[in-house]
């Protein structure tokens, strides 16, 4: 048999094989919808948080305790993907995707001609570190604890164009973060551009109270909202950030593959754009009358992005936020907080061989937790945890050589209950 016959062979049942397995996954697509509570849920009434976790295809032979990296999405998310997708795909509709910067600015406390779409966090942050007006000597303040999404594109800018990069490690309290962030301060002081939540260790930064200062300072405020959105309440207006990137595929278990960039109105004209395309234009110009005058951008933060989107995943954005106001924002933030609180109760009563790097401050705490067990190997353990089908992340960056556990509401105690018992073994 020739290999191409073998190919056409495998491929084809392979194709089969997929045909087989679909009506399965659309059984689960119907799981039965949540009920509609309206008012407060308490943390605690794990009947009703039993009833979310059935909203989630996510595998029960694992404890997923990694929502730091990618939020899981819940079954009503996954069907408005595969209809929006259906969409195009059917009738061949175009376009639509524009309306989920309306749902996304009010989710945020921001106005719709203040909110790009992107892919990722990544997307969001460049846009705003090569759209800023700096040049050779400008500072930029930063923390020791960025993840590479927001420290790699600083540091090219650093190489290419001379920018100085300054850091800063958080404090244990809210207080003392701002006063070492205070401290870098310098004549060249352009930028701070930090963390709201930072990826290693989960701590709420004080992040209206930098951006306050920051404006009184004359100097940019960016916050990268990796963590913010979906974890917290969030209003943007209110924080007085310039800009703030975020993404629909962590804390909001939306799609994966979809961002957003806020991008303050009045700023919009500072924040110079470079990548753009249709959708960033205002649609009066032609190439008879070049070259163009900045007027010409989309007089909105649609002058950030252009070009075409898949209606399917932004679909699921808006399914995605509806997930959410059904469960209400607080209520969410209320049981991840208790979660988040009770693994780091766990933790420390486990003694002094626990390195806890988390705040315990109330106000700089909510569903993640870092920590190192004294005179042990993070890798090592990372891989017994795997071993155990218990999910969680190792921390390399900037050497902190630690571990990170993060919970959403789809977790319960149990579940933490028995990524405690395997931290337990390692402190005897
Ligand atoms: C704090 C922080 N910033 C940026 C990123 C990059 O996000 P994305 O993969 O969506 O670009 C992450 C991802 O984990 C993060 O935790």
């Amino acid at each position: 048999m020739s290999a191409n016959r073998r190919n056409f062979i495998k491929q084809g049942s392979a194709a089969l094989l997929g045909a087989m397995a679909i009506p399965n996954l659309m059984e689960n697509i119907q799981a039965s919808p949540l009920p509609n509570i309206s008012g407060e849920i308490l943390p605690t009434d794990e009947t009703y948080w039993q009833l979310v976790r059935q909203q989630f295809p996510l595998t029960k032979d694992w404890a997923y305790l990694n929502n730091g990296t990618m939020g899981p999405s819940p079954y009503p998310v996954i069907e408005a993907v595969r209809k929006g997708m259906m969409d195009g795909d059917q009738f061949g509709n175009y376009g639509g995707w524009e309306a989920t910067s309306a749902k996304l600015a009010k989710f945020v406390g921001a106005n719709e001609n203040e909110i790009a779409l992107t892919h990722n966090v990544t997307d969001g942050i460049n846009i705003v570190c090569w759209g800023l007006p700096l040049k050779k000597g400008d500072e930029v303040i930063m923390t020791t604890h960025e993840h590479v999404g927001n420290a790699f594109p600083w540091l090219n800018r650093q190489m290419l164009h001379g920018i100085v990069v300054k850091v800063f490690t958080p404090a244990a309290t809210a207080e003392e973060t701002l006063n070492r962030i205070k401290a870098l301060y310098t004549k060249k002081t352009r930028a701070i551009a930090v963390p709201h939540i930072p990826c290693t260790q989960g701590q709420i930064l004080p992040v209206k109270e930098i951006c306050t200062w920051a404006k009184a300072n004359n100097i940019f405020a960016f916050i990268d909202g990796a963590h913010g959105p979906g974890q917290l309440e969030i209003d943007l207006h209110d924080m007085g950030c310039d800009a703030y990137a975020s993404c629909s595929h962590k804390w909001m278990l939306g799609p994966k593959g979809t961002g957003f960039l806020y991008v303050r109105k009045d700023f919009q004209s500072t924040l110079q754009t470079y990548f753009v395309g249709g959708g960033s234009d205002n649609g009066k110009w032609n190439m008879a009358s070049v070259p163009i005058a900045t007027g010409t951008y989309a007089d909105s933060a649609h002058r950030y992005y252009g070009g075409t989107q898949n209606l399917g995943l932004y679909k699921g954005v808006d399914a995605a936020i509806d997930f959410i106001e059904t469960i209400g924002l607080k209520n969410i933030h209320n049981r991840i907080s208790y979660l988040g609180k009770y693994t780091q109760d766990q933790l420390l009563s486990l003694g002094e061989k626990i390195e806890l790097i988390t705040p315990t401050e109330e106000r700089s705490r909510c569903a993640v937790n870092g920590f190192r067990i004294k005179g042990f190997d993070f890798s090592k353990f990372y891989g017994k945890c795997a071993d155990a089908k218990v999910r969680i992340r190792m921390v390399q960056e900037n050497g902190l050589n630690s571990v990170r556990v993060s919970t959403h509401i789809y977790n319960n105690t149990q579940e933490v209950d028995r990524f405690i018992e395997l931290v337990r073994k390692e402190c005897q």
